[in-house]
């Protein structure tokens, strides 16, 4: 059997030999006894024609190849050909590929909208412009498996994968040790508003909000150092530019010695080694990103700017706005203390920590100097949320009287509790937000396009 050669392999020295391609039909248009098809792999494409003569294309052939709808997936055999100028349009534009036979392997339907469509951001789409119209990002997510294929979404999802993997990374190199831990559990972790409710052998159960019981068990079994990378739950019926029901959480969780800032100290390293990384191993897929998505670099400091909550409020007040000084932030007034962080201390990426312990949910460590503050700290990109974290509570007494005050059903989480009274470490640790990481370091308007098949209040398909 022959071989199947990739799109990107072929080149200029293989003039005259014969190869075997496997691709998809990206555009094909008939001309008199020739057909012109353009094939894709991924992202490379390149031209390969069919010319009727006497030998090995008949007229049928050119026909049959003729109406083969776009996104077919085809092979063609023939000899590879240097053409006089190179390809437009083609990124194998040196070479092209005259074609003695073709099969088509898997035929596609009438596509339901243009795959250069598919990548229409939302702005172009509000545009009077009849050349942009018709697609919403809604029947981009109906027919997920389409808009995929296009290649700012194969950027992103390279993007995605750099993420995690540069995550993983950062956090071995530390001392760090990846754990799994269960997704189907007793009672809420994060507020019981927003979980999903399941029935575990007739017993009720919900879906894990995020691994924070866990991961702190975990240290107090003397793991002093874990992370994980899996999936959170959230029922919220936020339906929001930011918000999913099914996100991926990168979290991690450590003994502390001192103070909370050694987890600070720890995301500062891991986050500018992950913004480091992918401006280094991603700048392909970042530069096909911001050709149809423009946005400015993200500014980002050697050493993470740390600004306490209280400044945060004060710089706020001096802008003209009237922010709670001990409630929680609004995304408005998150955005603007973006904005007004930026202007003054250049960056786009910092924390802000102590925040009001009111704000914050029960297992979280109060401020020892000062119990209307807390031992926490909530990260930005872009003026966004992306990360919260916190040094926790370790003393079971302590841990009952905040769940009571949080009014939350002690009996839901007693083992959680009953960790704490043989011995716990006081520890710290944090969440992200997987997808919002992606969407606001490429600076995307919706979350909905960093996740594969996104579920949100109104989406449980594909
Ligand atoms: O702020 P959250 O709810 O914090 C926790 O889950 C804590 N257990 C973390 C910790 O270790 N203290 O969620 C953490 C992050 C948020 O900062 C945000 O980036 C993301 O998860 N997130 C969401 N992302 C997408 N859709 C949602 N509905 C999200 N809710 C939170």
């Amino acid at each position: 059997a022959e071989e199947y050669l990739s799109i990107n392999s072929l080149s200029e020295e293989q003039n005259g030999q014969k190869v075997l391609l496997r691709g998809r039909v990206h555009t094909v248009r008939g001309k008199g006894k020739s057909c012109f098809m353009v094939l894709r792999q991924e992202r490379a494409t390149v031209q390969v024609i069919l010319f009727v003569d006497d030998k090995t294309v008949s007229k049928g052939m050119v026909k049959y190849a003729t109406a083969i709808p776009r996104e077919s997936i085809v092979d063609v055999s023939g000899e590879v050909h240097i053409p006089e100028t190179p390809v437009a349009g083609c990124t194998c534009s040196k070479v092209e590929l005259k074609v003695h036979s073709i099969r088509c392997v898997s035929r596609a339907d009438n596509l339901p909208f243009e795959l250069a469509d598919a990548m229409r951001s939302e702005e172009d789409l509000q545009r009077e412009d009849a050349q942009f119209a018709t697609v919403t990002q809604d029947t981009r997510l109906e027919n997920r498996w389409i808009d995929l294929r296009t290649p700012v979404n194969h950027a992103i999802f390279k993007i995605q994968s750099a993420v995690c993997q540069l995550f993983r990374e950062a956090l071995l190199a530390e001392g760090f040790q990846e754990i799994h831990t269960p997704k189907l559990i007793a009672g809420a972790s994060e507020g019981g508003a927003a979980v999903f409710k399941v029935d575990y052998m007739g017993q009720p159960a919900c879906l894990a909000q995020s691994p924070q019981f866990y991961k702190q068990m975990a240290v107090c079994s003397d793991f002093s150092r874990v992370f994980e990378i899996g999936p959170v739950f959230r029922a919220e019926k936020s339906f929001t530019h930011r918000h999913l029901c099914e996100f991926t959480g990168l979290d991690f969780e450590m003994a502390i010695n001192q103070h909370y800032n050694e987890v600070l100290d720890v995301m500062d390293h891991l986050f500018v080694y992950m913004f480091n990384g992918l401006q280094k191993r991603c700048a392909g897929e970042l530069a096909t990103i911001a050709e149809q998505f423009p946005v400015e670099p993200l500014q980002y400091l050697p050493k993470t700017l740390r600004i306490s909550f209280e400044e945060g409020i004060k710089m706020l007040q001096e802008a003209g706005f009237e922010p709670d000084p001990l409630g929680d932030l609004t995304t408005e007034l998150e955005r603007e203390l973006g904005k007004l962080v930026k202007k003054k201390y250049h960056t786009d990426f910092y924390a802000l920590y102590r925040y009001p312990l009111a704000v914050r949910p029960f297992y979280t460590m109060p401020d020892p100097e000062d119990p209307r503050y807390s031992n926490s700290f909530d990260v930005f990109i872009r003026g966004e949320e992306i990360i919260s974290g916190a040094q926790r509570v370790h003393d079971p007494a302590l841990l009952t009287e905040r769940a009571k005050a949080h009014e939350i059903p002690l009996e839901s989480i007693q083992s959680y509790i009953n960790c704490f009274k043989y011995g716990a470490p006081p520890h710290g640790g944090l969440g992200v937000g997987m997808e919002r990481v992606v969407m606001l370091f490429c600076g995307l308007d919706n979350i909905r396009k960093t996740s594969m098949f996104p579920r949100d209040p109104k989406r449980l398909t594909p």
